[in-house]
């Protein structure tokens, strides 16, 4: 079986001391880190921007999991790809007029595209661009702020893109993950699992990461 990639989200992290806390995920297994890009219109909240994802690139070697919760991604997509982003993924409700276009941009910048959904949107809505993108990210919280509860009907989703992608799409799984609901992600298809508070919140950093995997 293929390893779970585990995609800690240092929206939970400490920002006054980001490099310490980006360096202890890194040194106790985490395999991507996860950045939580919100513009105040798309979602109620604002938090990291492209200056900060650069900053990131120059002190770790993970790959970047850029989550972009903005509207009109296309004007930002060249500017995260440049800042050092591996994957960047784009709300579907965001993009609903130019979704093709918008990965397409993604992919010219030679970076991996993803699609997320928000708990209203269903997982048909999608299904047409799975062929065409390397990530789905089922979210199972309202995106906008850390720390909440998980939405189980949401994580259903995951079964019905399992079944219509490709073999070797990463399906993304983000809110209110933890031990427990992880289970219950990787049960449906799930193969890449964000953590926040769960992993941050922890007293034994190490034991979160490898339980969840
Ligand atoms: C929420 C963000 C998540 C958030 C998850 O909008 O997309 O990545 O950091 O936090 P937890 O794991 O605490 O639910
Ligand atoms: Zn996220």
């Amino acid at each position: 079986m293929k390893k779970i990639i585990i995609a800690p989200s240092i929206l939970s992290a400490d920002f006054a001391n980001l490099e310490r806390d980006i360096k202890l995920i890194e040194k106790n297994g985490a395999d991507w880190v996860h950045i939580d890009v919100m513009d105040g219109h798309f979602v109620p909240n604002i938090t990291i921007g492209v200056p900060v994802v650069k900053a990131i690139r120059k002190i770790t070697n993970l790959i970047l999991d850029v989550h972009l919760m903005i509207e009109n991604p296309e004007k930002y997509i060249s500017d995260f790809a440049k800042a050092g982003s591996d994957y960047i993924t784009v709300h579907y409700e965001a993009t609903l007029k130019n979704t093709n276009s918008v990965i397409d941009l993604i992919h010219s910048h030679n970076v991996k595209a993803g699609l997320s959904i928000k708990p209203k949107t269903s997982a048909e809505e999608i299904k047409r661009y799975l062929e065409d993108i390397e990530l789905a990210l089922v979210m199972t919280v309202e995106p906008g702020f850390g720390g909440q509860a998980f939405m189980s009907d949401c994580a259903e989703k995951i079964k019905y893109i399992k079944t219509n992608s490709k073999q070797d799409i990463i399906i993304e799984v983000d809110g209110g993950i933890n031990d427990e609901t992880a289970k219950v992600c990787k049960e449906y298809g799930a193969n890449a699992l964000v953590a926040g508070s769960y992993i941050y919140n922890s007293s034994n950093i190490k034991e979160s990461i490898d339980l969840l995997r």
